[in-house]
């Protein structure tokens, strides 16, 4: 496992050093098996059971390949604790809205060769939340869990049923070349549709992902650490997050060594934001909460492009609470520091450029904005820095408080 600490910079070499490791177990005289799956061809058979089954028969220093057929997919996927795995996707796999896959082990392989595609069904959620956050029993597409030293690549995503991908307790994970797109039938993009989400992960790099969809576009969460995003492109969401963290009491956090790179926005509503739950427990979650304590610091955010953005470039809101209840936004503990958001360029749609409500009971420490040249769509030149509690501005100067209420969105 060392190898991969060592190479993790270089993450265009781990898909090699997985090869090797793999045929490396086939010549210690592993048997290295492949199972076919083949579908039922009608949406009244479930291919779940056979899913399962080529992993049970194929999950260890084996080979999975899904054949370019539509196979159905009617109640959830569980293929956990996998180990020397390639999964080869030519295919579709329709996920029926109400099922979902959990997946995960060490050292896999996942290849979708730019057209393997998991649709989610997710019209049917988009039609029935009616824009409502966080509706329970929505589930998530694909989590991957317990993962490390394995690669994901060339995979399409397809109207998620709610996040697309969450990344949870996992280490040493590569995800390049991965489409999200998450429009309805109508076109327009549903509430909760995310891109990916990290937590409780170590050294995740996403790579060159196209994302589509109406909510964050790649969002780091409680204990994301070493994560890298570099050249990608959001269309519509919230772009980069931070959180949100803080929702539990008590409880201490972190994100931290996050790196972001080359990123070009199409009318998402930020290029970045952070988000905190309020210091006051208010309710409990996914709707309530707060009281979290920890700290996100080591973040460096360059070379974004925005284009026609519909909101503040950059965020950071302490005041989120249960919703309907407002206020408290001085009072979190959760600590922002060493944030650095440079090279920025393109168009948005309103000033200002920044608006930072820090909570006096934790400021902010050491925000650098700079080498930010961005246009209003008239042509003007964008301008404005909002501050509350920020201790250290390096590159810019505050020009004003924030309405001290501010919400996720950074207005008022
Ligand atoms: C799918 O299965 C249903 C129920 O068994 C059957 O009525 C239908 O004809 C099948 N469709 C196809 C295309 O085979
Ligand atoms: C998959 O099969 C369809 C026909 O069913 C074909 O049009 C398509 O080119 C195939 N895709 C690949 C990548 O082979
Ligand atoms: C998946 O299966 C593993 C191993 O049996 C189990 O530990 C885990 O709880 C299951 N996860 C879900 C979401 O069902
Ligand atoms: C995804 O599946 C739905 C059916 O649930 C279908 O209407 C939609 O066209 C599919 N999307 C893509 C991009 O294939
Ligand atoms: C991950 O591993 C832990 C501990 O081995 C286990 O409790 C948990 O159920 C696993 N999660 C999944 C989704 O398999
Ligand atoms: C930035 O990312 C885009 C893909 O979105 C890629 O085409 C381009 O080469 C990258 N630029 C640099 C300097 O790496
Ligand atoms: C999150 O990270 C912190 C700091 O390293 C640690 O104290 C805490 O136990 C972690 N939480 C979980 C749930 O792993
Ligand atoms: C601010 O953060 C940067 C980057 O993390 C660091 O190099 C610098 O020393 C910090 N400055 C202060 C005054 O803490
Ligand atoms: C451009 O729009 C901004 C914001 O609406 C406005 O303040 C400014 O005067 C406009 N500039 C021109 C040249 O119209
Ligand atoms: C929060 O603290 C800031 C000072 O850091 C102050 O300007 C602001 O009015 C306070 N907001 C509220 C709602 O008390
Ligand atoms: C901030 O204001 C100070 C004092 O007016 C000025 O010297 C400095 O150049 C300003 N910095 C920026 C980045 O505008």
């Amino acid at each position: 496992m060392k190898l991969f600490n060592i190479l993790f910079p270089m993450i265009i070499s781990i898909r090699a050093a997985i090869a090797s490791l793999i045929a490396e177990a086939s010549t210690q005289n592993l048997e290295f098996k492949t199972c076919v799956v083949n579908p039922g061809g009608n949406s009244s058979i479930d291919d779940a059971p056979a899913i399962i089954d080529a992993f049970t028969q194929c999950g260890h220093n084996g080979k999975i390949l899904f054949l370019n057929e539509t196979y159905h997919v009617n109640t959830v996927l569980n293929t956990t604790g996998l180990k020397n795995c390639e999964v080869d996707l030519r295919g579709t796999l329709l996920i029926l809205q109400s099922s979902a896959w959990v997946f995960g082990g060490d050292n896999i392989n996942f290849q979708g060769h730019g057209y393997g595609t998991l649709n989610g069904s997710g019209q049917a959620w988009y039609t029935f939340i009616h824009g409502k956050s966080n509706y329970p029993g929505r589930p998530h597409a694909i989590t991957i869990a317990n993962t490390t030293n394995s690669v994901f690549e060339g995979i399409k995503f397809v109207q998620s049923q709610m996040w697309t991908m969450t990344v949870i307790h996992s280490k040493n994970v590569l995800l390049q070349d991965i489409y999200v797109n998450n429009a309805g039938n109508d076109g327009t993009t549903s509430s909760n549709t995310d891109g990916a989400n990290t937590i409780f992960s170590d050294h995740i790099t996403f790579k060159r992902w196209d994302i589509t969809n109406g909510d964050d576009s790649i969002a780091f969460k409680a204990n994301s650490t070493n994560i890298r995003v570099l050249d990608s492109t959001f269309h519509n969401g919230l772009g980069i997050a931070f959180g949100s963290i803080g929702q539990y009491k008590g409880e201490f956090n972190t994100i931290e060594n996050i790196r972001v790179k080359n990123i070009t926005c199409y009318n998402t509503l930020h290029g970045a934001y952070v988000k905190t739950w309020t210091g006051q427990q208010v309710g409990y979650p996914p709707n309530g909460g707060g009281g979290g304590l920890g700290f996100m610091k080591d973040i460096l955010l360059s070379d974004f492009t925005l284009n026609n953005l519909r909101g503040i470039p950059f965020s950071i809101s302490q005041c989120t609470t249960f919703s309907g209840v407002a206020g408290a936004c001085n009072t979190s503990l959760f600590e922002i520091e060493d944030l650095t958001f440079e090279n920025v360029a393109g168009t948005i749609g309103t000033n200002p450029i920044a608006s930072l409500q820090c909570s006096a009971a934790a400021p902010c420490k050491n925000i650098t904005l700079q080498n930010i040249d961005l246009a209003l769509r008239n042509g003007t030149a964008a301008s404005g820095y909002n501050c509350d509690a920020v201790f250290g501005s390096i590159g810019f100067n505050c020009t004003g408080f924030t309405c001290g209420t501010s919400s996720a969105t950074g207005s008022c």
